[in-house]
């Protein structure tokens, strides 16, 4: 039998995505839990099951063509539908001066976070056109608000990028109900400092005085997952039917201050 609305969340197995699985199963979602660690989508799978609530891992890349389509139809093969996408996956990858900055290391930011967040919705979209639904991009404040994390051209190219698929694809796709929309986190506590890889900072950090507590809302303490999950389970829902095309930035105010 097929379940009664179906999400999709990548790079679900830590941080804002498990956060986002999490919340999309408390509010009566099946969740496909796609990423490409095993055992931590088991486990976040068997927290949501725990529940009485639905969820499947699914092993993929997310830029890699044959995967992205095995497991978007193991997943409507499954739960027989798909309302909503989470295209979260994403690295922070090198951030390096330009002259410093590989082709290699610049191409393996655009896969993931661009033709990533591109494959996952090229491979979604198909199964949305008949009900319509929601897609929720996680972009940055990096490259939408802000441009002063030192050396991160790369990646503020891509998060600006995925602004511009949310806004471009929410044209293209509201004639088929089907809603797109950006989240744009400042800094969260999660786990994306493990694939930051940071070189010379000295030569691209731009000498900033910053006001005590650089996060106004929160005496300068980072966001959590839930924070953003919250926003998360709002953009995915029929609360937020008239926000389409639309970049949300949830930062506490931190970009406002640049
Ligand atoms: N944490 C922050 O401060 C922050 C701020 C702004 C934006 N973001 C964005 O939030 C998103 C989630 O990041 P996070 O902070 O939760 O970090 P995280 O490292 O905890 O989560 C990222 C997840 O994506 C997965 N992933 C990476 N590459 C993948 C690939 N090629 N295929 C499939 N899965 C892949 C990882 O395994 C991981 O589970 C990212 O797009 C990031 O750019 C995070």
């Amino acid at each position: 039998m097929a379940a009664a609305k179906v999400a999709l969340v990548t790079g679900a197995g830590s941080g804002i995505g498990r956060a986002a699985a999490l919340a999309l199963a408390k509010d009566g979602y099946a969740v496909g839990l796609l990423g490409r660690t095993k055992d931590e989508l088991d486990a976040v799978v068997d927290e949501i099951q725990k529940d009485g609530c639905k969820a499947m891992a699914l092993l993929a890349d997310i830029s890699e063509e044959n995967e992205m389509a095995a497991a978007m139809s193991e997943l409507v093969d499954q739960f027989g539908r798909l309302d909503v996408v989470v295209a979260n996956a994403g690295i922070n990858g090198v951030w390096a001066p330009i002259e410093d900055l590989t082709p290699a290391e610049w191409d393996q930011t655009m896969n993931v976070n661009l033709r990533g967040t591109y494959m996952t919705i090229h491979k979604a979209v198909p199964h949305m056109k008949s009900n319509g639904g929601s897609i929720v991009i996680v972009s940055s404040i990096n490259g939408t608000r802000t441009f002063t994390s030192p050396g991160a051209t790369a990646y503020s190219v891509t998060k600006a990028g995925q602004l511009a698929m949310a806004q471009q694809l929410a044209l293209e796709l509201a004639r088929y109900g089907i809603r797109v929309n950006a989240i744009c986190p400042g800094a969260i506590d999660t786990e994306i400092d493990d694939n930051t890889h940071i070189r010379s900072k000295e030569e691209t950090a731009i000498p900033v005085e910053w006001p005590q507590g650089d996060i106004p809302i929160s005496n300068g303490e980072a966001g959590t997952s839930e924070d953003v999950a919250d926003l998360v389970v709002f953009l995915a829902g029929s609360k937020s039917r008239h926000i389409t095309g639309t970049p949300v930035w949830i930062d506490g105010g931190q970009g406002l201050l640049v």
